[in-house]
């Protein structure tokens, strides 16, 4: 039965000019570019200057995946940002966003699930697609963490970047079979009883601070695999695909040895794993779409292929989104 999909019509990215690498690190705090990258696989992250808050790398990010597409902010009529670092408590940085790329039409709205964030932009954005209200959307993921860090704690500050990234989805009718161009399916899930695992002790309603991020490295990597792979099989059970069908699995960039046993657990051979974490650090909700537009442009992603995204954040929230590109 014939349906709408969302097709994904360019992808566009953004990184701060500041490269801040495992040996700067050694100088703020007791660590060393060995350890951070046995355990993590990071060698160095971008960190966002005073001048490059989380709209204005979105913008950049926004940009890219427009010219990437060919259209015009005028062809667009709804911006999704994915962030947990707006520049304001309110307005939302989506209709910064919006209004730096020159567009005064349609809807825009930021949406936050941590690092999952990416992911349920994507979900949120193919529902309003599907549903015939809007034509194009664009979905950002941009962060500028390195605000909401404490440069003190050696056991979160060296794990986290800066950066944007973003995507242009367009309603295209497709055949209502997994061979269709587009989001084939999303899933997404969340449990608010692992709050004090990973989270900012501060926030306007509470402290009427920003607060910094508290994480427990051990607890969220124990947990981490094990969500991602249901909904990635979640994912494939939907569709009637499986891991021999994928050909990129882009998951969200926390860590290399999360990347690498997710994959291993789900029988996804390591060829086929997208990887920009030694580069990117964790940029939270950038980072999916920071991996696919370096997928696209180094000549990975190619029209056609199938692509599955996954994330997990604090909540937590986790999810997954198949696309056949
Ligand atoms: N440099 C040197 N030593 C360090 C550092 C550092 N930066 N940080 C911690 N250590 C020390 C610890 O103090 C500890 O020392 P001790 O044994 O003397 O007590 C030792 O290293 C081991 O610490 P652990 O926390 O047990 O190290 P672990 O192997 O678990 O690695 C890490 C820590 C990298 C944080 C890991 O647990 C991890 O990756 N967890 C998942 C975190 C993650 O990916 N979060 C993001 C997902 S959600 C989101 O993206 C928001």
């Amino acid at each position: 039965m014939k349906r709408i999909r969302s097709v994904v019509r360019g992808v566009g990215s953004y990184l701060p000019r500041r490269k801040l690498t495992n040996q700067d690190l050694e100088k703020l705090v007791e660590t060393s570019h060995d350890w951070i990258v046995q355990r993590t696989g990071i060698e160095e992250r971008h960190i966002a200057e005073e001048d490059e808050t989380t709209s204005v790398l979105g913008i950049k990010a926004a940009e890219a995946a427009l010219a990437d597409a060919g259209l015009r902010a005028d062809d667009i009529d709804l911006v999704i940002c994915a962030t947990s670092t707006p520049d304001y408590t309110f307005p939302s940085t989506a209709t910064m966003i919006q209004t730096g790329i020159g567009m005064t039409h349609g809807a825009a709205f930021d949406l936050q699930a941590v690092c999952t964030g990416f992911v349920y932009a994507v979900a949120t954005a193919d529902k309003f697609l599907q549903s015939g209200s809007h034509k194009r959307a664009l979905v950002v993921g941009a962060e500028t963490f390195s605000r909401i860090l404490d440069w003190n704690d050696r056991t979160t500050c060296v794990l986290f970047g800066d950066g944007a990234g973003a995507i242009v989805l367009e309603a295209q009718e497709g055949e209502g079979t997994s061979c269709d161009r587009g989001v084939l399916t999303s899933h997404l899930r969340s449990d608010g009883r692992y709050r004090d695992k990973l989270y900012v002790d501060g926030g306007p309603g509470s402290t009427k601070t920003t607060g910094v991020l508290k994480m427990e490295g051990r607890e969220v990597f124990k947990f981490a695999v094990g969500m991602v792979a249901d909904v990635v099989q979640d994912a494939f059970k939907a569709t009637g695909t499986s891991a021999e069908d994928l050909k990129w699995f882009v998951p969200h960039q926390a860590n290399k040895r999360i990347i690498t046993a997710s994959a291993d657990k789900l029988g996804i051979a390591p060829e086929k794993v997208v990887i920009t974490v030694n580069k990117h650090g964790n940029t939270s909700a950038a980072s999916i779409p920071l991996a696919l537009d370096t997928a696209r442009k180094d000549g990975r992603i190619k029209d056609g292929d199938l692509v599955m995204i996954e994330a997990i954040g604090g909540g937590f929230t986790w999810g997954s989104a198949l696309i056949r590109w």
